[in-house]
């Protein structure tokens, strides 16, 4: 949550925070009592939310990494970074080329914090974070022009951050604005979860009710519909376990409870 002017809201520990609710479901330590609370209650109504909060991260490491690897791409915009945690964008990026340039952008206060402290960059790249609400992609673009060069393909990263914004054709308006400022060849990879899925539906009513930010879930054809207009990389957009798994190792331990893919700009 922000203000008016998009600047962020001060640190409070006393209601849940989506990053903070977040990084309990990845086994993190970066969170409040309340936060834990709010975590353990929707796990108790949807026990695979740890199991997806994990996929969610390995889908993020695979798109990255595609772009980095086979698509070339050397800038990152990753909107909605979250608690700094494993295999962070610019980690995986700047594996494979070090010299990537990634700009992250949260409007949390406690991710702000974290990010000052632990989002480094190798000497060749650059790592940069922005304090800014999503809803303002003017803002973003602004100052992320700072760091990265627009003029050259950049890939932005949404993951399992869009349910925040509850209309969906506001949504997709922030996803094409930001777009419309990259050039042919840029790529958007994104991720979130979706309904129907009934106990996901019903922790997610509760979740709502916690006072944290509401979370809306769509189903996956709005999903898939961020994308118009791009070209999709195979597989398309599908549950993220089916998105050029490296280890093929059984089931989708979520049950498809959340949607991703990755598309380039022609
Ligand atoms: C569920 S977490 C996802 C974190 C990360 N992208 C990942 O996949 O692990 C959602 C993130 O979106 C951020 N967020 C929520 N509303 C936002 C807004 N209006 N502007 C910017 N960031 C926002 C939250 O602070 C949180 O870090």
């Amino acid at each position: 949550m922000t203000t008016e002017h998009g600047t962020p809201l001060p640190l409070d520990s006393s209601t849940p925070h989506s990053a903070r609710v977040w990084n309990a479901w990845l086994g993190g330590k970066d969170h409040y009592p309340v936060d834990r609370e709010t975590a353990d209650r929707f796990a108790e109504i949807f026990p695979a939310i740890g199991d997806l909060a994990r996929t969610s991260r390995y889908f993020l490491a695979r798109t990255v990494r595609y772009l980095a690897a086979e698509a070339g791409v050397r800038q990152f915009l990753d909107i909605g970074t979250g608690l700094p945690t494993a295999d962070n964008t610019h980690e995986v990026a700047q594996r494979v080329a070090p010299d990537a340039r990634v700009v992250y952008v949260d409007n949390d206060p406690l991710v702000l914090a974290h990010a000052r402290a632990l989002l480094t960059s190798t000497p060749e790249g650059r790592t940069h974070y922005i304090s800014a609400d999503l809803h303002r992609p003017e803002v973003i673009l602004r100052q992320a022009a700072e760091t990265l060069d627009l003029g050259r393909p950049v890939a932005l990263t949404i993951m399992q951050t869009l349910g925040h914004v509850a209309d969906y054709e506001e949504a997709r308006a922030i996803v094409r604005h930001l777009l419309s400022a990259l050039p042919s060849g840029s790529y958007l990879a994104l991720n979130d979860s979706v309904d129907p899925h009934g106990e996901t539906a019903e922790a997610t009513r509760l979740y709502n009710e916690s006072g944290s930010a509401p979370y809306h879930l769509r189903p996956p054809g709005q999903i898939a519909g961020f994308f118009d207009g791009l070209e999709l990389v195979e597989p398309g957009v599908v549950p993220l376990a089916q998105w050029r798994p490296e280890i093929l190792d059984g089931p989708d331990p979520t049950n498809a409870a959340a949607y991703g893919g990755v598309g380039r700009k022609p």
